[in-house]
């Protein structure tokens, strides 16, 4: 990214980054949208809900209802030049609010999103020094560990860390070559560790299960589970997407970028799943087995089971794949931590360095009191018995918040300012044949699909019906 100067809606001439080129954009883009949630979140979701089934949907929503609203963001950020508050408020002051609703998604993400790597850390250190044994206990060693004050802590503190100060080493010299150094590796690491899950006795079964369809495991809760980590996983609904749109060059192609992101996103999703849906499938025996099993604790409780059965190759996969893990995570939480500071530093028209001591200082103090959620205030059971304070940090945020943003963004695009605005600013750099479809999604299809989730999600939390 360079530093260029730009004129402003307002005509005043602001400091604004650009990307170097269409390829900064894109690396940045996927760095942002490939984490935790390919590779934590959709697998166990993947197993959860009837393995090729899921795939299929999954599949066929993020390339229509996804691609759909990553183009509308990063379309809105390149037409107003400005980050997620600006590009609402340009066009009218009123709808600002809606900026500041989508301000909120990464102070609350970012604490969470840092202690589950520290989980990922914790579990990388275990590899390298211990025996892959230690983790294959069943889930004592798991539960003991993030339910200790210090350690869960300490780990979360390395964690932040090293987001800090690759986020206080500056776009360029931080970000840029961060992902420029993990995002190969990355892509590289996932397809080597899955062909090599794949081809593990007794994995064809669960191969099977995660690439063959069954059509009688299709439900609304397989839909909307779907959908809810399609948001989560492109990393929409909260003004990331919007910012990097802003720094994109007018003549780079927008379509093109896109379907670049949200196929590097679907690429490691796809691949994370041959890697766990078959290991959950050797670990638990048969499809009805893995489906109710499935959920969060897979990749920190059933892998390491599955890594010992691999005999001498445990530690090295282990390894291997925490580190993985750890870069996708990484790359993930400096895109939401470069959020939190350009929020602060355009907000509040600070330097980037007191921008960056306030996030600091919110993120570790969030940090320490959801952390506190597994120990200190495990009496929190904000909702209902068993539930953490991390489960309302990420209900909040990605059920709650991003949905309403999703919905508010697309009747903004779709009703106030009209789709030909963004369809214009699309087609001043590409063709956009289906553009008459984008408006369809846009305008109706998405905001139905919207009040879905929400009102799914609210209702099931509230305990009204079980998704
Ligand atoms: N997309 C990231 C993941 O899948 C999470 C994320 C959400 C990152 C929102 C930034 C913003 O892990």
């Amino acid at each position: 990214m360079t530093e260029s100067n730009t004129p402003a809606a307002a005509g005043k001439s602001v400091k604004r980054s650009a990307w170097s080129s269409k390829w900064a954009f894109i690396l940045a883009g996927a760095a942002s949208a490939v984490g935790l949630g390919n590779l934590w979140r959709f697998p166990y979701l993947a197993a959860r809900y009837g393995g090729g089934m899921f795939l299929l949907t999954y599949f066929v929503l993020a390339f229509t209802v996804g691609i759909s609203l990553l183009l509308l963001e990063t379309a809105l950020g390149r037409r107003t030049r400005q980050s997620v508050i600006g590009s609402f408020s340009y066009y009218n002051k009123k709808y600002r609010f809606i900026g500041v609703l989508a301000t909120l998604v990464p102070f609350i993400i970012t604490p969470y999103y840092c202690i589950i790597g520290g989980w990922v850390t914790r579990y990388l250190a275990a590899y390298v020094v211990g025996s892959p044994s230690a983790m294959a206990d069943g889930g004592a060693f798991f539960t003991s560990f993030i339910t200790s004050p210090v350690g869960s802590l300490a780990f979360m503190v390395i964690f932040m860390a090293i987001v800090f100060i690759v986020v206080g080493l500056g776009v360029q010299k931080g970000i840029e070559k961060s992902n420029l150094i993990m995002m190969p590796l990355l892509i590289a690491f996932t397809i080597g560790i899955a062909i090599f899950c794949m081809v593990q006795p007794g994995a064809w079964e669960g191969v099977k299960y995660y690439l063959v369809p069954d059509f009688s495991k299709f439900s609304p809760q397989l839909v909307i589970g779907a959908l809810g980590q399609m948001f989560y996983s492109l990393s929409l609904a909260m003004g990331i997407m919007v910012t990097y749109g802003s720094y994109l060059d007018k003549k780079e192609n927008l379509t093109a970028g896109v379907s670049y992101i949200a196929g590097f996103d679907l690429l490691v999703s796809f691949f994370a799943g041959i890697m766990i849906v078959p290991a959950a499938f050797m670990a638990m025996g048969s499809a009805d087995a893995v489906a109710a099993g499935s959920g969060p604790s897979l990749m920190f409780i059933t892998l390491p089971q599955v890594f010992v059965d691999m005999g001498a190759a445990a530690k090295v996969i282990g390894v291997l794949f925490f580190v993985l893990v750890l870069f996708a995570a990484l790359t993930s939480a400096i895109s939401l931590m470069e959020a939190c500071v350009s929020i602060v530093q355009d907000g509040l028209h600070f330097s980037r360095r007191k921008a960056m001591t306030i996030v600091i200082i919110i993120v570790l103090a969030l940090g320490f009191f959801v952390d506190g959620g597994y120990s200190f205030f495990s009496f929190i059971q904000p909702m209902g018995e068993g539930s953490s304070l991390l489960d309302l940090f990420d209900f909040v945020s990605n059920s709650v918040l991003m949905p309403i943003v999703a919905l508010l963004t697309c009747i903004f695009v779709g009703w106030v300012i009209k789709p030909k605005e963004l369809i214009d600013e699309v087609r001043s750099s590409s063709k956009f044949k289906l553009a008459s479809v984008w408006s369809v999604m846009i305008k109706f299809i998405c905001p139905v699909l919207l009040v879905i989730i929400l009102i799914a999600f609210v209702g099931s939390s509230l305990g009204a019906f079980s998704i």
